[in-house]
């Protein structure tokens, strides 16, 4: 479970997160939408340690980890996968040898597991027959299966999505979504995604935190969304923009 506690975060003076409190339960799909530059990959950055609010806690399975060292921080982040906007994988390495670098890297697995978790995500992901292919020759869905294999290759019980649909159209958008919902089923897992577009929200998370200037404006079931009184979704629902 991770939760942020009354966090305070401020970019030089300028304060992007006022006193936020959120909670993400395991095995609950979670997203966080909010307009651009609010402070949502900012929310991910804290949930991951990678920086450090101004007050307030951020608790991963009940530890602070706004106190912890690099060394401990290190077990808490193998506990949960991220998938950033951009993907980040390495251009110079194969599909394959993308999905297996950070097991390599910093697992002492032996090489047929290694192998076999490869294998397991390929066929999870579909993308066999793609497996000596390089990023760039995949297009922009498939590379987001990469990015996701990837993260879930260390068996994670918590997963982070920085705008997975981003840049997508309609078809990959779908096909990603219905991919981390058969990985919450499949796996038992946690899942937050932070998001921009409002259909994400409705297509697959059970519950979702509206970020908006600096506050979380509602926090609730994701149905509960079409009665929230507060103006600024009022407007997005019933302007039926699908992008904020
Ligand atoms: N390292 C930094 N130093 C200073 N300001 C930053 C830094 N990182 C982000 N910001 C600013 O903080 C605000 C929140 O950034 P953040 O990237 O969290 O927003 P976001 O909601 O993810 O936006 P987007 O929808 O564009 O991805 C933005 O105004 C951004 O310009
Ligand atoms: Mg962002």
């Amino acid at each position: 479970m991770i939760e942020l506690d009354k966090v305070t975060l401020k970019y030089g003076e300028k304060e992007i997160l006022k006193q936020v409190s959120l909670t993400v339960r395991d095995n609950t799909i979670k997203a966080i939408l909010g307009p651009s530059g609010v402070g949502k990959s900012t929310i991910l950055k804290l949930m991951l340690g990678l920086i450090k609010p101004n007050s307030g806690r951020v608790l991963i399975d009940g530890a602070d980890i706004t106190r912890m060292k690099e060394s401990e921080l290190y077990t808490i982040r193998r506990k949960m996968g991220m998938v950033f906007q951009g993907n980040a994988l390495f251009d110079s390495m194969t599909i394959s040898q993308n999905l297996g670098f950070f097991l390599r890297e910093n697992l002492n697995l032996p090489e047929n597991e290694v192998i076999r978790r490869v294998t397991e995500q390929i066929q999870f992901a579909g993308l066999e027959g793609y497996e000596n292919q390089l990023p760039e020759s995949l297009s922009g869905g498939m590379r987001k299966r990469v990015a996701i294999g990837r993260a879930m290759i260390f068996k994670p019980h918590m997963i982070l999505f920085d705008e997975p649909t981003a840049g997508l159209d309609p078809v990959s958008s779908k096909k990603i979504l219905s991919l981390i919902s058969t990985l919450r089923h499949n796996n038992n897992l946690g899942a937050v995604i932070v998001t921009h577009i409002i259909e994400d929200v409705f297509n697959v998370a059970d519950c979702v935190a509206v970020l908006y200037q600096g506050e979380i404006i509602f926090d609730d079931v994701t149905e509960k969304l079409h009665n929230a009184e507060h103006p600024f979704i009022r407007s997005i629902l019933s302007d039926k923009i699908l992008e904020l």
